[in-house]
This record gives structure tokens, C-alpha cells and sequence, in this order.
């Protein structure tokens, strides 16, 4: 098997700097790339401006590439390139679906709601193996039936003969720069040598040992209780949206419609600090103004507002307080894409040379990613290059469960 891949809702690249190792441009701003996976197609289109920063970014560090820039839901899944592996990190959404109207007999997802994409392709290409990221939320959504969405997912996943795995990874647990918890969802398909080998496992060696996560990912082995849940049950989807719910865990497994979930443990690692990743003689820009410090300091100060909700009740909204900026020998919080901007949860740092308040700098937040430096410095305005980086991910992540995907993919016929 060839370790061809497609990148989905690519954003600027995370999967792809992840994969392929990335870590310098060339001179034309072109990546440096190892290509230790073949990117044969890539789509990322943005629905809420003209311009497309993020498309136009990934097109220049990737050239030559099969790149293409439409809505998802208007490409014609039959005529994208075959593929061992699509990954992507795409929106988190409502997935309830319900009887279509227009037969009678059908069942409809909701319009615009893009794991429907995903599955879509799953059908026309029986891709082999998948990698996707999405907020830690997931599991839980929606609040007034925790679990459905998810549940609808693995269903649809066991539907299409998929054996999944996923885990929540806080990446500063292992060692990463930032501490951003992030749901990654690994499911192969019947018929490869990976599934014939973990499907024969014991089901607590895939959560400790034998599973994709467990490999990159070490986690402690000792009292995993795990959970179970019937995917199969509810003759038909539409009835399992209306009624499925079920507490999932930050770990789990789903091998014939049957869902395995355990509360496990990272064996964590020293974390990279903010200290080290921080830039020294920034442009007076990224430091705090005295308007700006004022702001800052109220809405990182603890608060009791009286509030209306939509109902006419009256309530109290109160928030703790936070430290008035962020302490350097800890790794970043999770990077928003409001970063860089007058709101309680930017970071900001007291600079190592002035001792004076800052934002962090565009290069900072890639740092943070772990994305080469000025990776999206590609004449896309500031705030976009702090929009782009809260939208991405900790490649290093992606990295390390690259080189254990690597592995599966060489093991393939
Ligand atoms: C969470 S971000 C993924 C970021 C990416 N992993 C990265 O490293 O930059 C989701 C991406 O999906 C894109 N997107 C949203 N709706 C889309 C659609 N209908 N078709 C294609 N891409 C879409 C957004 O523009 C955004 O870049």
C-alpha cells in the first residue's frame, strides 16, 4: 500500500507539517518537505470571507500540490484521488439527523454539516485508514443528550465496516508547547491487515498496548475499567438521534457496533514552557498600551454581573480570576483564534528583556503549533495569522502519530 494521503478542511497545513516532518521553507516560501507521505489532495475553502488566507497560505508552502479551493459539499467525491489515508480536523456541529420528507423512507443529516462529507467519501473510496481531529466537546454534544453526536459518528463509521479508536491528548502532557486537549479519531477498515490484527486483540491491549494511540501515546496500565456501549441498538439512525446518548470517555475504541470507553491516564512528560519558545526585541505593537492593560485587567479579574437570560430570569454570571499574565515556565493554554486580541483568554506575557506586558507575536503562536516560523506570513493581515494559528493544531501531535500510521501503512499489502 502507498502512504497517499488526503488533507480535508486543511486550514494552513497542520496534518501535513505534522506528517511530512515540516520544519523549514525554501526561498520561493515553498515547504521543505520530506515527503515521507504523499499529499495527492488537498481541499480548503472558507465559507465566511472572499478572500481565502488560509487556502492561499497552504497553496504557496505547497505548490505543484493537487490543491483545491471549493466547498466540500459541492466536490464530486468519485473524482477525488484514491487514497490510503484522509485525514482532517473538521468543524464540531450538530449531527442529529431525521426522517427525509421528500421519500418518506430516507434519513437526511442536516445541511452544511460536514461530518456528512466525510462519510460521503469514506463510501465512494473505502479509504483504508482515517485520522481526524476535532474539539475535546465532541464526546459530550449536545449538552441536553451527551454523547449522541459522537455515537452517530462510530455508528456511521461501523456501518461502513470501520474499526475506530480515539483518544483525548492534552499535547503538553507530552511535552508539547501548549496545553490544548483535542479529540483524535483513528478508524481502519475491514479487510486490512491492521483490523484483521487489533480486532483480534483483547479489548483493555488496545486501550494499553496494542492500539495506535497506546504506540504513540504511552498511558498508564494499571486499573483500566472499561465501558461499553450498543451503536447497533435503534433499528434505524433517525431513532438512535432521537434517543441515543452515553457518557464516552477520553478513551475508547469501537470494533462491530460495539462501543469500549476507559478513563485512562497519559504517562506524562516535561512539557516545553512558554519561556522557550518566546521571541526577544519585538516590535512595540505587541506591547499592552495603558487603555489596553486597564481592559485586560478586568476581564482577567474575577467578576459578579447580574444577567437576564432569554427567558427573563435573572442570574449572576461570575468568573474567577486569572493571573494578570501568563506565567513563562508553563507550556501555552489553548491558543483561540481571538488570540492577539483584547480578551480574557489571549495570553499575555511579560517580556523576558523589557519586563513589560505584551501579546504574544504571530511567530509565538506558530511556535506555539509547532508550524516553521512564518509559516503564514504570507501577506495574510496579523489578525488572520493569529486566527489561522487558533484554528490548527500541535503538529507534533500529528507528528508522532504519523510515524506509528507510517508503520501500519508499510505493514499493508
Ligand atoms: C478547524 S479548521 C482546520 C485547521 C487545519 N487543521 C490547520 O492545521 O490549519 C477547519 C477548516 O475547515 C474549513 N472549512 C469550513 N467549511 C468548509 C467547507 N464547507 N469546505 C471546505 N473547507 C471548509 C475552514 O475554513 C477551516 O480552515
Amino acid at each position: 500500500m502507498e502512504k497517499t494521503v488526503i488533507e480535508l478542511f486543511a486550514g494552513v497545513g497542520g496534518f501535513r507539517v505534522g506528517l511530512n516532518n515540516i520544519s523549514k521553507i525554501d526561498k520561493k516560501g515553498a515547504a521543505i518537505e520530506k515527503k515521507k507521505f504523499n499529499f495527492v489532495w488537498a481541499n480548503q475553502w472558507e465559507p465566511s470571507t472572499k478572500i481565502q488566507h488560509a487556502f492561499d497560505c497552504y497553496n504557496l508552502r505547497f505548490p505543484n500540490s493537487h490543491n483545491s479551493n471549493i466547498d466540500i459539499q459541492l466536490v464530486d467525491k468519485n473524482k477525488i484521488p484514491n487514497h490510503s489515508l484522509l485525514c482532517g480536523g473538521f468543524p464540531c456541529q450538530d449531527y442529529s439527523v431525521a426522517r427525509s420528507l421528500s421519500n418518506g423512507k430516507g434519513i437526511e443529516g442536516k445541511k452544511g454539516v460536514l461530518w456528512w462529507q466525510i462519510r460521503d467519501i469514506l463510501i465512494a473510496k473505502k479509504t483504508p485508514f482515517v485520522l481526524l481531529e476535532n474539539v475535546d466537546r465532541l464526546i459530550i454534544s449536545p449538552a441536553k443528550q451527551r454523547g449522541r453526536d459522537f455515537g452517530i459518528m462510530l455508528r456511521c463509521f461501523s456501518e461502513l465496516e470501520y474499526a475506530v479508536e480515539w483518544r483525548i491528548i492534552n499535547a503538553a502532557d507530552y511535552g508539547f508547547p501548549q496545553r490544548r486537549r483535542r479529540i483524535y479519531i483513528f478508524a481502519v477498515k475491514k479487510g486490512t491487515s491492521f483490523y484483521e490484527s487489533i480486532t483480534k486483540s483483547n479489548i483493555t491491549n488496545v486501550f494499553v498496548k496494542k492500539g495506535l494511540f497506546a504506540r504513540a501515546f504511552p498511558v498508564v496500565n494499571e486499573n483500566i475499567k472499561i465501558k461499553e456501549t450498543n451503536l447497533k441498538q435503534y433499528s434505524n439512525l433517525a431513532d438512535f438521534s432521537d434517543k441515543y446518548g452515553f457518557p464516552f470517555e477520553n478513551s475508547g475504541y469501537m470494533l462491530k457496533g460495539t462501543a469500549y470507553t476507559s478513563k485512562t491516564k497519559p504517562v506524562v512528560r516535561k512539557a516545553v514552557s512558554l519561556s522557550k519558545i518566546v521571541e526577544s526585541n519585538v516590535d512595540k505593537h505587541f506591547f499592552l498600551t495603558e487603555s489596553e492593560k486597564n481592559e485586560l485587567a478586568y476581564l482577567r479579574g474575577s467578576k459578579r454581573i447580574p444577567r437576564t437570560d432569554i427567558k427573563g430570569h435573572k442570574y449572576i454570571y461570575s468568573e474567577g480570576a486569572m493571573s494578570p499574565y501568563d506565567d513563562l515556565s508553563l507550556p501555552g493554554r489553548t491558543m483561540l483564534t481571538s488570540e492577539g486580541s483584547i480578551n480574557r483568554s489571549t495570553h499575555i506575557i511579560k517580556d523576558p528583556t523589557t519586563n513589560k506586558m505584551r501579546f504574544l507575536t504571530p511567530i509565538e503562536c506558530e511556535r506555539l503549533n509547532q508550524f516553521p516560523d512564518n509559516w503564514t506570513n504570507n501577506g495574510m493581515p496579523e489578525k488572520r495569522r493569529y486566527f489561522m494559528m487558533g484554528n490548527a493544531l500541535v503538529c507534533g501531535v500529528i507528528k508522532k502519530l504519523g510515524e506509528e500510521i507510517e508503520q501500519i501503512i508499510e505493514g499493508e499489502q
